[in-house]
């Protein structure tokens, strides 16, 4: 694969963003010269934190991070690449669950522009039982998350959830 750019796109709905998002995101500004964190904004799942408040949080982790820049995107995946002239799209893999879903996602994005390559990097094993929706039922049910989302992500998360009751 020819990697023109030295730039990827990780897509994801970030809602929250977790300790296993953040492994990924610093590995992969190992590799690339530009890691573009995009947070959909139309995602299907019905989310806590807003399109805003969860760019903010983001930015807020990586702000001492030249290479890492937080942006978000509403649409297709694969128009908001061309946009950004970046050809590959990286997601992290955790377990064979999530394979099939991965495969129908990079293989779809793959038929709508056949230009657009998706890579994968495997989760690292203190992190692949890491799941936004998991953190968001402990956090809801009044349990600590701490062990999986860092101290600004689950204080926003709170203020969140404080001020719906
Ligand atoms: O963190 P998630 O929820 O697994 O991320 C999924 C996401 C946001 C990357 C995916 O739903 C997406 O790319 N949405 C944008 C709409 C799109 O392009 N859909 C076609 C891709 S198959």
């Amino acid at each position: 694969m020819c990697i023109r750019d030295r730039s990827v796109i990780y897509p994801g709905s970030f809602d929250p963003l977790t300790n296993g998002h953040i492994n990924i995101i610093k590995r992969a500004s190992k590799s690339f010269d530009k890691v573009v964190v995009a947070v959909a904004v139309n995602s299907s799942k019905s989310s806590i934190m807003n399109i805003d408040q969860r760019v903010k949080v983001i930015k807020k982790i990586f702000k001492n991070n030249n290479k890492i820049v937080v942006d978000k995107f509403e649409g297709l995946l694969v128009k908001y690449a061309n946009q950004k002239k970046i050809k590959t799209i990286l997601r992290g893999m955790r377990t064979v669950q999530d394979f099939e879903y991965e495969l129908q996602m990079a293989t779809s994005n793959n038929k709508l522009d056949s230009t657009i390559e998706t890579i994968f990097m495997v989760a690292d094993a203190n992190f692949a039982h890491i799941s936004s929706s998991l953190i968001k039922d402990i956090i809801k049910l009044g349990g600590s998350a701490k062990e999986f989302i860092p101290g600004a992500v689950e204080s926003e998360l709170k203020k969140i959830l404080d001020k719906r009751k």
